[in-house]
């Protein structure tokens, strides 16, 4: 069942990661840290030593801070990005229309890699992209080899399949994977 949730969003995560070529004490914006690909880069992205704040719901703070980000803050908020201190050295955009939000908490020279097809137009030196995930398989052995990354995939049985994915599609699944299985 994890192995079933983790190819797309775990080849996203990694993918965007090394497009974006943080080091180690570097700092990196996600928007969306709460999903199935913001938990996983979270993870991907701490265990290289780059610090992570993540835009996520309250409820989810305690989760993504036990993942290795080192900040969580409510995207609920409407001022939430009036809370976070500026200068990232990138963003990682996984939640549709927040990149205008994350643009101006980039540094200048900075990176923007958008999951979303929103990557807005450059700006004070900023490279800005929109990232589609392709299959990989030696990428996706790595992942597993490393053998430490969490998931939590919710297993519903094969018949009600159609309500989940009305769930997934409406984002109420939670950020959670739905992994059918023949119950
Ligand atoms: N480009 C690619 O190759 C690629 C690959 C994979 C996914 N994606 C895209 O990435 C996006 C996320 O997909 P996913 O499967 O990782 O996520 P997901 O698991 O479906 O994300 C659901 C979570 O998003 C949170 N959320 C909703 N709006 C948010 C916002 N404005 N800021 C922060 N969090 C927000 C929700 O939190 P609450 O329910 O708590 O409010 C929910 O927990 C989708 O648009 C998907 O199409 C793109």
């Amino acid at each position: 069942m994890h192995a079933a949730a983790l190819p797309v969003n775990g080849l996203t995560a990694l993918q965007a990661l090394e497009t974006l070529g943080l080091s180690r004490g570097q700092r990196l914006l996600i928007t969306n840290g709460g999903g199935a690909t913001g938990a996983l880069a979270i993870q991907l992205a701490a265990a290289k030593g780059i610090g992570v704040t993540a835009s996520a719901s309250a409820a989810a703070a305690e989760r993504l801070l036990g993942l290795g980000a080192t900040e969580v803050v409510d995207y609920h908020d409407p001022n939430w990005s009036a809370k976070v201190r500026g200068g990232f050295d990138a963003a990682l955009i996984i939640a549709t229309s927040m990149a205008d939000d994350a643009l101006p908490l980039v540094r200048d020279g900075g990176r923007l890699c958008s999951l979303t097809s929103d990557a807005p137009p450059e700006e004070r030196g900023i490279t800005s992209w929109d990232l589609y995930v392709e299959p990989n398989a030696a990428q996706l052995a790595q992942l597993v080899a490393a053998g430490t990354l969490k998931l939590a995939p919710e297993p519903l049985p094969m018949s009600v399949g159609p309500a989940a994915f009305a769930r997934v599609v409406t984002g109420q699944a939670g950020g959670k994977k739905i992994v059918l299985i023949r119950a």
